[in-house]
């Protein structure tokens, strides 16, 4: 046996024996270069082969020819099977199974008092009123002192207020708003006010901290009573459905008079009689009242000239009733299980 023949049997073994150990793809890739690349051993020895005694040369050349063959199809068959356990990103792209279901993706939603507030808005805005806003952080001027309640008035126990210093507070309710707007506008004015209010309230089912309003008002010449009940019962017909029993009560507030509250018939036993509503058939939905002649005379409009009617609502309370919820802490908890509900 020729030199020339020696080395190439070697190389082949060790390419067999090297070949067999191989479960990597990429190691695979090297060791083909090793053997078979340009400067790989076989490749070498096959241009090392001219350097054979002439004679010898053609079965020599076959020879290497047929070693390189095997050795490249050794490659080949281990190639494709490691391809199988080892598939490539194409591979595994063919694989997708179209048949399977597939993820779910969460959209974002709004917070259900956003829409709460967004949907009375919406409807006091189908009837002509415009939107108004005011600070959350408020004087005791235009919290209190301009809606008629003096400093010691009992009626400011009502709403146990977050005090900043002896003058500004957290305010309490979005009333206020109806202040900083007829102070800077004449009649007619028709205004929707959405806003978050403070109390100092001990947290529980029914009441938190930070809860919001939304407040609406119209002062013109000749606005009366009934025109109050026709708003706001169009408004709660078209929020809770046009069944939907109304009534309204004689109640007190310091900005107006009279003052009334709304109460609907219970969403929950359709005034049957239920825990909800405690056995009385109806819920509390909102204050209103024809506004005071005192708070138009704060403001500079002429009490003999003008009236008007206003009206405040709590948006959690709201949302409460529709959803059927009996907690008002879980509007804040940001609880997810909670929030994908709406
Ligand atoms: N501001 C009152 C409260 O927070 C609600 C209210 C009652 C607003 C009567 C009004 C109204 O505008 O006329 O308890």
């Amino acid at each position: 046996m020729s030199k020339f023949e020696d080395k190439l049997r070697e190389a082949q073994k060790e390419a067999q024996e090297e070949l067999a150990k191989v479960d990597k793809i990429k190691d695979l890739e090297e060791l083909k270069a090793k053997y078979l690349g340009r400067r790989g051993t076989i490749t070498s020895l096959l241009k090392n082969l001219k350097e054979a005694p002439e004679e010898s040369r053609p079965a020599l050349g076959k020879l290497a020819n047929e070693v390189k063959d095997q050795i490249e199809g050794i490659f080949k068959e281990r190639f494709e099977e490691l391809k199988i356990q080892e598939p490539s990103k194409e591979k595994r792209a063919e694989f997708f199974d179209y048949t399977l279901p597939g993820r779910k993706s969460w959209s974002g939603k709004l917070h259900p008092i956003t829409q709460i507030n967004e949907k009375i808005i919406e409807i006091f805005y189908g009837m002509g009123f415009e939107v108004a806003k005011g600070p959350d952080v408020e004087t005791d001027h235009y919290n209190f002192e301009a809606l008629n309640f003096p400093k010691d008035h009992p009626a400011r126990d009502m709403q146990d207020t977050f005090y900043i210093d002896d003058e500004i507070l957290l305010r309490t309710h979005t009333s206020p708003v109806q202040i900083r707007v007829m102070e800077k506008r004449k009649p007619p004015v028709r205004i929707i006010a959405p806003g978050r209010c403070y109390r100092h309230e001990a947290i529980n089912a029914r009441s938190y901290c930070c809860f919001h309003q939304v407040e609406g008002f119209y002062v013109d010449t000749d606005v009366t009573f009934a025109d109050l009940k026709g708003v706001l019962s169009a408004f709660v017909w078209e929020l809770f459905g046009k069944e939907v029993g109304v009534r309204f009560r004689g109640s007190f507030f310091p900005f107006t008079e009279p003052s009334a509250e709304m109460d609907i018939a219970c969403v929950n036993c359709k005034g049957k009689g239920c825990g909800l509503c405690k056995y009385r058939g109806w819920l509390e939905i909102l204050g209103a009242g024809m506004i005071d002649p005192e708070v138009f005379k704060n403001v500079g409009y002429d009490p003999e000239v003008y009236t008007g009617y206003a009206f405040g609502m709590g948006v959690e309370r709201i949302a409460m009733l529709k959803y059927g919820i009996d907690d008002i802490r879980l509007f804040y908890e940001n609880d997810l299980r909670f929030l994908r509900q709406f």
